[in-house]
């Protein structure tokens, strides 16, 4: 967060080198994440990892492609089927809990199996399966993080063969015995809205963007609040008129994906410059959140901050996360039932962080549920 701090002390948008800017102010990544002279073709490619490997689906698709790829998986996602997921999730994260003990890591123990748990059955893998989904998913998830060399490179080319035949699989089961679920819409609207080579690359999405993020989210909340204890406490004596804005502002404060891209499809005056077509712009989400001109003392941690200007922590514009409310949703419930249940919550060693820019989180929390 220093490092954005000076970026943004240089200006609204800095040249980075040649054909490559960057910003971290809240309006400029704002206005270039919803401007139509950008698009995406690829911008994180280029802005370092190794999504080539990986057709990111709607993600790396400009309209029309993208509008009609998203006004398919955008349903999935809508209020009435969060409401009707809420049990579940309530169950598995009961379950979770209970395993968990009096001294475990909360990453392994609980913020990593929830999304894949949940993510898999909305995308109506079978449990049987979940467990590869998951191992796949972790490593393509961290081919998104840029960390590159030539033996993940393999690994990723493996994961992807191996996650396409189960998707392919399914994809026949669901042709035949349609369920309620994502893969059963997709394959009805084969050939309609959807082609046969857009199928995969939809799905992987769809498991990837909802697994590595919530992990990190659960994460960087619990994380926070262990070095806040007084608005643990606080959370703790109101779990539920609390979880949901502890999550909000973790969103803001430490949000998981720290930065995406875009690339000018036009010459663009923006900021008192001029962005040349092909140019990139590097829009740090992370940098966003803490501009002092939109968020008042924006350093501080604070689970009562006001609403204001809406955080970038799930991007602006037409590529604005598709599954956020299955996220908040996910990550509200962790949080509230940790604090209902575990509320003398204590470090029990040091935390480790990821390694890589783009995905921000802890990868091994370890807490102590001490009685108080
Ligand atoms: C897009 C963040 C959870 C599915 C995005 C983007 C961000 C983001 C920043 C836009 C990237 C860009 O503008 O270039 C997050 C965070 C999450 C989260 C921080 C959790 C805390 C999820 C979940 C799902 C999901 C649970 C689905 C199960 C997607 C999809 C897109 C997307 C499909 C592409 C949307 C489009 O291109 O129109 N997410 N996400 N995300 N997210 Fe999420």
């Amino acid at each position: 967060y220093a490092v954005y701090r000076r970026v943004r002390a240089q200006g609204a948008l800095v040249p980075t080198r040649l054909g490559r800017w960057m910003t971290a102010t809240h309006r400029v990544c704002d206005a270039v994440l919803r401007d139509r002279r950008f698009g995406v073709r690829s911008a994180e490619l280029v802005a370092g990892s190794e999504a080539d490997e990986f057709d990111m689906s709607m993600l790396d698709r400009d309209p029309p492609d993208h509008t009609r790829l998203r006004r398919l998986a955008q349903p999935s996602f809508g209020p009435r089927r969060m409401a009707a997921y809420r049990p579940r999730i309530e169950r598995t994260v009961d379950e979770l809990l209970t395993r968990a003990g009096a001294e475990f890591d909360v990453v392994s123990a609980l913020a990593a199996p929830l999304p894949i748990a949940v993510i898999t059955d909305l995308l109506g893998v079978p449990d049987a399966d979940a467990e590869r989904f998951a191992r796949y998913g972790v490593v393509i998830g961290g081919a998104l993080d840029g960390i590159s060399s030539l033996r993940h490179a393999a690994r990723l080319r493996a994961a992807a063969a191996e996650l396409r035949v189960l998707f392919e699989e399914l994809f026949e089961l669901r042709r035949h015995t349609p369920a309620d679920d994502v893969i059963s819409r997709i394959v009805a609207a084969r050939g309609d809205r959807i082609g046969p080579q857009e199928m995969v690359p939809l799905c992987n999405l769809l498991l990837v963007a909802g697994f590595e993020t919530t992990v990190n989210l659960v994460g960087n909340a619990v994380n926070a609040l262990l070095d806040h204890p007084r608005q643990w406490a606080e959370l703790c004596a109101d779990p539920h008129g609390l979880a949901g804005p502890a999550i909000e502002e973790t969103l803001r404060w430490d949000p998981p994906v720290q930065r995406t891209a875009r690339c000018a499809l036009e010459d663009v005056e923006l900021a008192g410059r001029t962005v040349r077509a092909g140019d990139f712009v590097v829009t740090l989400l992370g940098g966003a959140n803490r501009d002092p001109e939109v968020f008042a003392d924006p350093d501080r941690f604070d689970i009562h901050r006001t609403p204001g200007a809406d955080h970038l922590a799930f991007s602006s514009g037409i590529h604005y996360c598709v599954g956020q409310p299955l996220a908040r949703l996910e990550a509200t419930v962790a949080l509230r039932m940790l604090a209902e249940r575990m509320p003398g919550l204590r470090r029990a060693g040091p935390m480790r962080r990821r390694i890589g820019g783009l995905l921000r989180g802890p990868i091994r929390l370890p807490v102590r549920a001490t009685a108080t």
